[in-house]
């Protein structure tokens, strides 16, 4: 359903985070990607929906090429991709609910956005994702009076009501503590079993990559370095993603 053929990123002031990168992923994979600070694991997920324009190579999403989009039919396919973020991205000032309804923005006209108008099956569907992630009873409270792991599930609800058919996760348990990091990690699991939705989530313990990789892939300097099973990252391979700095 993604495929990536050669992409290479290279910023403006000429550090090169991507270097000829392909990469097949099927549909309904649970694919972890791990590597230290710096390896370009974010870069990677962010050239996908082109938040990140490639500096070369090709992206295809479900047989369209993404790097060959613009405008409306861009627009479209990133519609198809739930986004999910370290930092949970939320207004903070908002309430949960409205927090969870922006994620409708797609299909939600910008004027009746403006007005806070949803329509009501959207806002029945807003309701029933925080339920499935257990925050139901949070709807109505500000976006920054719950905790971080609250406040995660918030943000997974919001890329629900994209419909996705892959969710990109950057990173979403590196502010959380492990039990709750595993919480939100099970409910990225759940939603790749139950919904069929292909996940694609960055993380840069091996230990919890190990635990929930079906498939993982391992970066080290803008390059694929290891891509199998989570059981086959063998010490030797953590030793050389993470060299001295090793954290595990
Ligand atoms: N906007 C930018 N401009 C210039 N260089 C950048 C930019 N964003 C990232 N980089 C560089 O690209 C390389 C890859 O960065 P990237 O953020 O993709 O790594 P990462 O694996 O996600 O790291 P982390 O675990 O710290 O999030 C790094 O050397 C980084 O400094
Ligand atoms: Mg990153």
């Amino acid at each position: 359903m993604l495929r990536l053929e050669q992409v290479s990123k290279i910023y403006g002031d000429g550090t090169r985070a991507l270097n000829e990168v392909s990469l097949e992923i099927g549909a309904g994979e649970f694919v972890v990607i791990l590597g230290k600070s710096g390896a370009g694991k974010s870069t990677l997920l962010r050239c996908i929906n082109r938040l990140v324009e490639p500096t070369a190579g090709k992206i295809f999403f479900e047989d369209q090429e993404v790097t060959a989009l613009d405008g409306k039919r861009l627009r479209a396919v990133r519609q198809k991709i739930g986004m999910i973020f370290q930092d949970y991205n939320l207004v903070g000032r908002l309430s949960v609910r409205t927090n969870v309804l922006s994620g409708a923005l797609g299909r939600t006209s910008a004027w009746s956005a403006l007005i806070n108008y949803f329509a009501k099956d959207e806002i029945a569907s807003a309701q029933h994702n925080l339920e499935r992630l257990e925050i139901g009873e949070k709807a109505g409270q500000r976006a920054d009076q719950l905790s971080g792991g609250q406040q995660q599930r918030v943000g997974i609800a919001r890329a629900l009501m994209q419909k996705p058919k892959i969710i990109l996760a950057d990173e979403p348990v590196a502010s959380l503590d492990p039990a709750t990091s595993r919480t939100i990690l099970d409910i990225l699991r759940r939603i790749n079993q139950e919904d069929g939705v292909t996940v694609l989530c960055n993380l840069h313990l091996p230990e919890l990559a190990r635990e929930y990789a079906q498939r993982l892939i391992a970066m080290k300097s803008g390059e694929v370095v290891y891509d199998g099973s989570g059981e086959g990252l063998t010490p030797r391979v953590v030793d050389e993603l993470y060299g001295l700095e090793k954290t595990v």
